[in-house]
């Protein structure tokens, strides 16, 4: 039987996934069967069981389940027990599941992609919620020289702060915290959703800077839009988002996707 794989969301109807993981299939030669799945928003556990007992190996697992995903793992990678979040369930030989989250590597590896140089770097990112929580550990892995997390809500951020300051130089505050020129500004705020920009100051962006929003859109956000008027160099979340596939595939398959036809052909269909 063709090993099964979905995305657990919901909604979940308008998930890119199961086209990214069906162009990895088809450009490994590889036989899967993925498909989105609309999860009860209270029975998160029972969905993901009755999957594996039709024949699922493995899942994504994106808004708003992936808090309940963390909860019934029997195992977890170090990120997302930093995470306290995974967007990636592993169903082992065993029979138990292991968590991860792959954002991060989806992350650094489009900056890496794009030729932008983390070790280093003086970076600064906007929000303290779920999505940066899941970045900052490849983050701080990558050797920057530090990291300022800045948040509307400074106090979330300076808590943020505290629980990586393990793994490098990091700390945290509001947006009348930023100060100083950085090398790399991350736009982790859902901001732009509502079409707002935090406020920030004009001249934050170093010599070559780069902007990077995790989201993604036809049109480039709010975010990119004012960094771009500023010098910075835009880069949006697509490479991202196909990034972090990739990295949950290579788990489930142990094969690992070439990401750029996959990404040109999603940023086409925008
Ligand atoms: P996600 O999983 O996308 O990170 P989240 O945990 O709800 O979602 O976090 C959303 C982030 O966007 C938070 O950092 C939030 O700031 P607060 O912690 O102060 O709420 C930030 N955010 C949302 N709307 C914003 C806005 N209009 N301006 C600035 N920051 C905003």
């Amino acid at each position: 039987m063709t090993d099964r794989y979905c995305v657990f969301g919901n909604p979940v109807t308008h998930s890119k996934s199961p086209a990214i993981h069906a162009a990895f299939a088809a450009e490994l030669g590889d036989d899967i069967d993925y498909t989105a799945i609309e999860a009860p928003l209270e029975d998160f556990a029972g969905a993901w069981q009755r999957f594996i007992a039709e024949g699922g190996r493995g899942a994504n697992v994106t808004v708003p389940f992936k808090e309940q995903a963390y909860r019934l793992c029997d195992s977890l990678s170090e990120r997302a027990r930093r995470a306290g979040a995974v967007n990636t369930l592993v169903l082992g030989d065993e029979g138990l599941t292991h968590g991860d989250t792959t954002d991060g590597v989806g992350l650094v590896g489009d900056l890496t992609n794009h030729g932008v140089t983390l070790a280093g770097a003086r970076v600064l990112v906007l929000g303290a919620g779920g999505a940066v929580r899941g970045v900052l550990e490849p983050l701080l892995a990558a050797g920057p020289a530090s990291v300022l997390v800045a948040n509307r809500t400074a106090e979330k951020a300076a808590a943020l702060a505290t629980d990586f300051q393990d793994l490098g130089v990091i700390s945290g505050g509001g947006f009348a915290d930023v100060d100083g020129q950085y090398d790399l500004v991350i736009n982790g705020t859902s901001a732009s959703l509502a079409g707002d920009l935090p406020p920030l100051p004009d001249d934050l962006f170093a010599e070559g800077a780069t902007a990077y929003d995790m989201m993604y859109g036809a049109e480039p956000t709010v975010f990119l839009r004012w960094a771009t008027a500023r010098g910075a160099r835009p880069i949006d979340g697509l490479g991202m988002l196909v990034g972090q596939a990739a990295e949950s595939y290579r788990q489930w398959r142990g094969m690992r996707p070439d990401t750029a036809p996959v990404l040109a052909e999603l940023r086409r269909g925008l």
